[in-house]
């Protein structure tokens, strides 16, 4: 099994997003049971809240459900993680920080597996959740085609 935690802020917009946008990606392409996948925050500021509403209608609208419960990302979770896949770099700083600088080799910016790389803007202050919506798929496949080894066109 390969354990994957994607990472936010607040773990109610873009990494429940992109926890569930790769638990659909992953079974549509039949390879479920290679991961463990969940989402974490930096920040304990929204620990017990659901999925923001705009990010979970967007999800919707793109046929994604499920749901999932803010949770902050304790050092144990890096240490026991194969990848740790943030949206973006004050992500990528607290991360290293929490860990007071090991584990670097497994955390990684998710678009920094795209041809573009690029922080996943926070449409908690963008409002754009569409924008986000797109940029965490482009992510997750650059993500799950290099794990699984495949290449896009
Ligand atoms: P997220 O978005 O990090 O994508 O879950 C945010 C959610 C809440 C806050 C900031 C960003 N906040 O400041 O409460």
């Amino acid at each position: 099994m390969i354990s994957v935690v994607f990472v936010c802020l607040g773990n109610i917009c873009r990494s429940p997003m992109a926890e569930l946008i790769f638990k659909k990606m992953v079974k549509d392409r039949g390879v479920d049971g290679m991961f463990e996948i969940s989402s974490r925050g930096v920040s304990d500021e929204e620990e017990g809240n659901p999925v923001y509403p705009p990010a979970a209608r967007v999800l919707r609208e793109h046929g994604i459900e499920g749901s999932h419960t803010a949770t902050r990302l304790t050092k144990r979770d890096v240490l026991n993680a194969d990848y740790v896949l943030v949206m973006d770099s004050g992500n990528l700083f607290d991360v290293l920080r929490l860990t007071g600088g090991q584990c670097g080799d497994k955390v990684f910016k998710l678009c920094s597996f795209t041809s573009r790389p690029r922080d996943v803007a926070d449409p908690w202050y963008t409002r754009d959740f569409e924008r986000a919506y797109a940029d965490i798929c482009d992510g997750c496949a650059g993500f799950l085609d290099h794990v699984t080894g495949a290449r896009r066109q």
